[in-house]
């Protein structure tokens, strides 16, 4: 058969296949490793995956690529971040070194609301250029596709701004994103004694408007889907406003996605397995029974290493427990300027490894085919299968654990997206 590309020599093919599925408890250990493999691709697609002997046989392609023995990998699926922003939080993080606690920070003005004044003054240009950077930062570090939310705009012309923005970057980046709108990141300023208020715009208003921009943009054409997310915390929003903002959001026909149980367990784990989240995010306080719920559910349970790490704090989500609880789990990096300045998911993988007990295959599976279910393209991309994205990585080892072994440099060798090899400056 005629292909476009063939891979071979791979070391490890490391092909995260799941049928059609994200992995849970046990299975996630499996990453599908075929030693000596190779894959084919024709059309942008996965058309073949398998020994380099038998791929030999069944194709033939006019670009051969010898990986020489390393490991091949899916491209990263990123998600969860909020890339879309201006200015930075350089003195906050100062301020968190000497002992400042994230959510006073944020219900004294700052945090999250510093980046909403940086955010609302900037023009579309400066962010979508600002945000490309750390796109092309992304990439280096493997990821291929992303989610990007909006959140700090929290008013309805700056929310509509992060939203052309990330429409934008879809369009010039060759990562693919999925959106995902967070009007319902933090009260803004203007409703600061009166969140229901900020709620009633959120649900009359932003989410209405967020959803007509959705259908007349190119992501509904190429039936991407699109989120309504909601912080679900203390100085944030409790859970009847969670709750009335996720329900209008699914009466809408958005999908749905929580932060929840960052810091405090408000409930929001419940409401967003309940409502048929795709994913909950962070769940560093989520209780043993809605673990369970997790684990009986469809929905993706998202953790956030690098938060915790950057807060220099020794407490992570108990990743272990909500693996062998049976629960699907993806790792993000949840690259963000306050809590997580990270764009490597190669090191939101280090970090789960040494602090919450997961092992290099399970990180593997929760960067690649989890994460992609995460964000509602579980059957696009996040694994090496016939009739996927062809989005491969070639990484420079010969173990796929160094990946979550190493840390502080890059690993990644080369970048295919779409089956074609990104000129990339390591
Ligand atoms: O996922 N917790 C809320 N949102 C982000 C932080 C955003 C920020 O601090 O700017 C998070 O950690
Ligand atoms: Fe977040």
């Amino acid at each position: 058969m005629k292909a476009d590309l063939i891979i071979y020599n791979a070391g490890q093919l490391i092909t995260c296949a799941s049928g059609g599925k994200p992995k849970r408890g046990a299975e996630m250990a499996d990453i599908g490793v075929i030693e000596d493999g190779s894959v084919a691709v024709a059309g942008g697609k996965i058309v073949g995956a398998g020994r380099s002997q038998d791929i030999a046989r069944q194709f033939e392609a006019e670009t051969i690529i010898d990986a020489g023995g390393k490991v091949v990998t899916p491209g990263f699926v990123d998600c969860h971040t909020h890339i879309v922003y201006a200015g930075d939080r350089l003195k906050e993080f100062e301020l968190k070194i000497k002992g400042a606690d994230y959510l006073e920070i944020l219900a004294n003005g700052g945090g999250i609301i510093s980046t909403v004044k940086y955010t609302r003054e900037a023009d579309l240009e400066e962010l979508v250029e600002q945000s490309r950077n750390r796109l092309n930062k992304m990439l280096a570090c493997g990821t291929t596709t992303a989610e990007i939310k909006t959140g700090y705009g929290l008013d309805t012309a700056t929310e509509m701004k992060m939203l052309a923005a990330i429409a934008e970057l879809d369009k010039i980046h060759v990562i693919d994103i999925v959106p995902t709108f967070l009007a319902a990141h933090a009260v803004p300023p203007e409703y600061k004694d009166n969140a229901d208020e900020y709620v009633d715009l959120i649900c009359g208003e932003m989410l209405p408007k967020a959803w007509d921009w959705y259908v007349a943009s190119h992501f509904f054409a190429q039936n991407t889907p699109f989120f309504a997310d909601v912080f679900c915390e203390k100085n944030a929003f409790d859970l009847a406003q969670s709750e009335r903002i996720l329900r209008t959001a699914k009466a809408l026909w958005f999908g749905v996605k929580a932060h929840v149980d960052e810091f405090n367990n408000l409930g929001g784990s419940r409401l967003g397995i309940e409502m048929g989240a795709v994913s909950i995010d962070h769940l560093d306080a989520i209780s043993d029974e809605e673990i369970e719920l997790l684990a009986q559910s469809d929905t993706v349970g998202i953790i956030t290493p690098t938060v915790n790490f950057n807060f220099g704090s020794s407490e992570f989500a108990d990743a272990r427990k909500l693996i062998d609880s049976g629960c699907a789990i993806a790792v993000s990096t949840d690259f963000n300027p306050g809590s997580a300045p990270c764009p490597s998911i190669p090191n939101a993988m280090v970090i789960a490894c040494r602090y919450q007990k997961v092992l290099p295959a399970e990180a593997m599976n929760a960067a690649t085919i989890n994460a992609a279910f995460a964000i509602g393209l579980g059957d696009r991309v996040g694994s090496i299968e016939i009739g996927k994205q062809a989005d491969i990585l070639i990484v420079d080892t010969k173990d796929y654990r160094q990946i979550a072994y190493e840390f502080g440099g890059n690993l990644v060798d080369k970048v295919f997206k779409n089956g074609t090899e990104l000129p990339f400056a390591k």
